[in-house]
């Protein structure tokens, strides 16, 4: 039987110590060493992270590190980067990292180097999207495609939407892109009002090809491409498909030659710089795309090989544990100043706590600690004008991570008017110094503010932040963030001892979902056997959905 986290001599002192620290506030531990704000930083694969504005000392590092290597961090890491099968309840091995290695890798997955194949797929990713930048793929009236839909949900939808939006910079204009998640019908046609079928192609990316939402989405898709097209061989000019199901693929009418595949090793949420990253190659072409795995590929090499005292996800990650567990934070937000990573959360919300939102460990015992944070955020300033008050007033802890470049990619303001770049980050800078270090009673009485304001206008601060910096938003920094965060919730997972590569939290709903629906469509008032109040609902939403 392992040992308990509970019980583990490291995580015992971490308990004593938290006892001792827990009230320090990051005023006094500025004050204690004024190299701290330079020292507690680090730089690696492009960025720049400086954890000085949490609240640790030396000792709690030291700690925390313990803790991650009487847990086998380190073994864990190594032996995922080998093909190990670590998804121990699929049994299946997990190496995103394969897709980001260079050509001449080496990576055996039974018995067989799997870097070729990942190539190969690139290599053809990168002829069709050639193809459709340069318009030489032309739709089933000879029409060059101007328009692609991502038809996916989930993994095969949040990467490459966040990731478009981040590099919307480096794409062809010329291309409109849409995203389509949702069954809710409208998101579709919404997506495709403006749109002339002749001049669109639907990329369906689903890794298992059975996913509800996407094969309503991809039907209704292909019913609207025949309605204008009126030819069932239409539909190879118009439609690929991403998935490891060819079966599926051929079934749903898509010719298997224009199908990307990958793998089961690959996990939905850890899978958009492998096929199911299409579209984003066909917006910012296929060179933009390879910079951004090579950006991913720095972190992994950094996370692999960086002493745990100088790893950027690991130290991340156990810092974020130590409010998780043992201040009882129940979020982190994560705050981008810059408006291209707006839906940057949105996608760590399914990275994060798909893999890490789990309550029982490896071998089955329920935890007896906090698993994975909760999510959020938005990008600054726009949060400061909405949510910024309870975290800098409220009763909770949030620790949150700021992320800011220092450079725009769009640096012309008109002259006279101030640097907006420089408004942004100010901002960044004012938010991390006045959530540390809050203002005093004291300060805010020399202020001469009225007495009966005096409670409501003092910061207690000590509220804990990172900072993350680049130079500039590219797609090799990208790379590089979106693995860090990857490896950060590698970290938690592997100290909690929990599977954070499966998700069968989300099965339930799905099955339920699946009996429900013949219910809803009956002609004739069916049997209900669920409770009560799902029995209600349903026959309520029978009764009026006619209208
Ligand atoms: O939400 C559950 C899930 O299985 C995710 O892990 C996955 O990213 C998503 O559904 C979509 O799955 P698929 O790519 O197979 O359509």
């Amino acid at each position: 039987m392992p040992t308990k986290l509970t019980d583990r001599p490291a995580w015992k002192a971490l308990q004593a110590h938290h006892e001792a620290v827990k009230n320090v506030h990051l005023r006094d531990l500025f004050a204690q060493d004024a190299s701290r704000g330079e020292r507690l930083t680090l730089e690696a694969a492009g960025l720049f992270l400086d954890y000085s504005k949490n609240r640790v000392t030396d000792e709690t590092l030291r700690l925390l590190l313990d803790l991650a290597r009487e847990t086998g961090v380190e073994s864990h890491r190594d032996a995922m980067f080998r093909g190990d099968t670590i998804n121990t309840t699929e049994g299946r091995a997990v190496l995103h990292t394969a897709l980001r290695a260079p050509r001449d890798a080496e990576i055996i997955v039974d018995g067989k180097n799997v870097v070729p194949d990942v190539h190969e797929v690139l290599d053809r990713m990168a002829t069709f999207a050639d193809q459709i930048r340069a318009g030489t793929w032309l739709g089933h009236t000879g029409k060059p495609i101007k328009n692609i839909v991502n038809i996916g949900i989930g993994g095969s939808d949040l990467g490459p939407v966040m990731a478009y939006r981040a590099l919307e910079f480096y794409t062809q204009r010329n291309l409109t892109l849409r995203f389509v998640s949702n069954v809710d019908g409208t998101e579709l046609v919404e997506a495709v009002h403006d749109l002339d079928p002749a001049e669109t192609l639907f990329i369906v990316s689903s890794k298992t090809f059975t996913t509800q939402e996407t094969m309503a989405n991809a039907q209704s898709a292909r019913a609207w491409t025949l309605a204008a097209l009126h030819d069932d061989a239409a539909i190879s000019r118009h439609f690929v498909a991403v998935s490891t199901n060819a079966q599926a693929v051929q079934k749903f009418g898509i010719d298997t030659a224009n199908m990307f595949g990958f793998w089961d090793w690959v996990g939905g949420r850890y899978s958009m710089d492998s096929a199911i990253g299409l579209s984003l190659m066909i917006a910012v072409g296929p060179e933009q795309f390879r910079e951004l795995l090579a950006g991913f590929h720095d972190m992994d090499e950094h996370f692999r090989t960086a002493p745990l005292e100088q790893n950027m996800p690991a130290l991340m990650a156990v810092i974020g544990l130590w409010y998780d567990d043992f201040f009882d934070a129940q979020t982190l937000a994560v705050l981008p100043y810059d408006h291209y990573l707006s839906q940057f959360s949105a996608y760590l919300q399914q990275l994060d706590m798909e893999s890490n939102g789990k309550h029982v460990t490896l071998d089955g015992q329920k935890v007896d600690y906090q698993t994975g944070p909760v999510i959020w955020g938005q990008p600054g300033t726009n949060g400061q004008h909405a949510f910024y008050q309870l975290i800098h007033q409220g009763t909770k802890l949030i620790p949150c991570d700021f992320i800011g470049f220092l450079r725009t990619l769009n640096p012309s303001t008109p002259p006279g008017m101030p640097a907006h770049h420089d408004l942004l980050m100010a901002n960044v800078f004012a938010q991390t110094e006045a959530l540390a270090f809050g203002k005093t009673l004291e300060e805010v009485q020399a202020d001469g503010v009225k007495p009966e304001q005096v409670p409501h206008r003092v910061f207690e601060g000590n509220r804990p932040t990172n900072t993350l910096l680049a130079d500039v938003l590219t797609p090799r920094i990208l790379g590089a963030l979106i693995a860090l965060y990857e490896h950060k919730v590698f970290v938690q997972g592997a100290i909690w001892n929990i599977n954070s590569f499966d998700q069968w939290g989300v099965e339930l709903g799905k099955v339920l979902a699946s009996k429900i629906v013949p219910e809803l469509e009956a002609a004739a008032e069916p049997e209900l056997k669920h409770d009560s109040s799902t029995n209600a609902l349903i026959r309520r939403y029978r009764a009026r959905k006619q209208g």
